[in-house]
């Protein structure tokens, strides 16, 4: 038995792929193009796992799928690859319909000639988990009760459109071809190996070099965080025992202001690692993100309900064990920031001026 992990060299797909070789010892093919968010580094905790195979590639790419398919007979595909960052897709939409709709179509047609050429118990028992998120759901106010399963789409970025339409279409094919889909839409996760350009680790990364710590906006917009272990141990989860075209809110019952994200880092910084005059005074208020969504918050009961499943880690253990797994990683740290990042850093914030 095989399952084909995509984008399983990002933050969340490689920390799953660690936590499921260890968890289920079950082989797994690892498809991922390795854009700037893809890291091979990530994987050094499986690099002598014998189920773990690695493959180079394009989720669009039709013909690798087809290879990938018939030679490795995965009984399952878990599907995070995709372009993630919701600045970027401010900046530049196309890749993100590229990857997140196109990629998705494509991956869905090879999962579904696969699936149809399979007979008895193996067809029955073969799975298409697609990894997608709250902001398919849009923006609440303060008093707003949280996402429920049953909340209407209403997409406000690019990034959450796209992820949106990769719903939709994982959806049509349960629907019309009877594709056994599973869905997953989870709020911010966190953790070790994320790239330094989400909140978190960029204002980790930004605080340990004393550089500008820079908060959209008045920081008061809210999220949900997931510690990314939580988050592995849920899809794994919802792999084994969820119903066959449901979708699964997950969430990590902490929601925090960004402004108090914020200081909680610094603080725990300066408690590892003391700064005369505090990490806090490089805090900059900066131009809001254009569109920017308020508050984000998960109603995980369905879950909680069906498979038993709550987060384990608090916010406060799982940012303190993040703040720590950076300060002893600043090598992995400086090997991701490439000149591409760089780039992005240029054009992300150099024309953000102090609000
Ligand atoms: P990430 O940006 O860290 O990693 C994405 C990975 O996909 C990278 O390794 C990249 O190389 C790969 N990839 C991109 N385009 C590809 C393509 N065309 N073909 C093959 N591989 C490709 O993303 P992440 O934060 O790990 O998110 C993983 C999934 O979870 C995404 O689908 C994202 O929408 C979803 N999600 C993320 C969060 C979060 O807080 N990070 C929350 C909710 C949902
Ligand atoms: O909610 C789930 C989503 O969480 C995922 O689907 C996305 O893939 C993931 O990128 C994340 O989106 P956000 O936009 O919420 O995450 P980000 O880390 O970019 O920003 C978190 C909050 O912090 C958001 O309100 C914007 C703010 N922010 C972000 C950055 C990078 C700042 O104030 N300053 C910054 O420099």
């Amino acid at each position: 038995m095989t399952i084909l992990v995509t984008g399983g060299a990002g933050f969340i797909g490689s920390n799953f792929v660690i936590d499921w070789l260890g968890a289920e010892r079950e082989p797994v093919v690892n498809l991922d193009k390795l854009t700037y968010a893809g890291n091979l580094s990530n994987l050094d905790a499986v690099a002598d796992d014998a189920g773990h195979r690695f493959v180079q590639g394009d989720i669009g790419d039709a013909a690798l799928l087809e290879r990938i398919f018939s030679e490795h007979h995965p009984r399952a595909v878990v599907h995070f690859a995709a372009e993630s960052h919701v600045d970027r897709s401010i900046h530049g939409p196309a890749p993100f319909v590229d990857t997140n709709v196109v990629g998705t179509l494509r991956l869905l047609e090879a999962a579904r000639g696969a699936w149809t050429r399979l007979e008895g118990g193996a067809r029955e028992a073969f799975r298409f988990l697609h990894v997608s998120t709250d902001e398919v759901y849009g923006t609440l106010g303060p008093r707003d009760p949280a996402f429920t399963e049953q909340t209407p789409y209403a997409p406000n970025s690019p990034y959450a459109a796209s992820k949106a339409s990769s719903d939709h279409l994982v959806r049509a094919y349960h629907h019309t071809y009877g594709l056994p889909t599973l869905t997953t839409n989870c709020s911010n996760n966190y953790g070790p190996l994320q790239f330094p350009e989400k909140l978190i680790p960029l204002v980790i990364a930004n605080a340990v070099e004393g550089k500008p710590i820079p908060v959209y906006g008045d920081g008061q917009q809210v999220r949900d965080w997931l510690y990314v272990n939580d988050h592995c141990d849920a899809i794994r989860q919802v792999l084994a025992r969820g119903r066959v075209g449901e979708t699964y809110n997950i969430g990590g019952n902490a929601e925090r202001a960004n402004l108090d994200v914020v200081n909680t880092i610094c603080d725990a910084l300066q408690g590892a690692r003391p700064r005369p005059g505090g990490y806090r005074e490089l805090i900059r208020f900066v131009a809001d993100r254009p569109g920017h969504d308020r508050r984000y918050a998960m109603d995980i009961r369905k879950i909680q309900g069906e498979l038993g499943w709550a987060p384990r880690e608090s916010f406060e253990s799982g940012l303190a064990r993040t703040v720590a797994w950076y300060l002893d990683n600043q090598d992995w740290v400086a090997r991701v920031k490439s000149g591409e990042y760089r780039n992005w850093i240029e054009t992300n914030y150099g024309k953000r001026s102090t609000a």
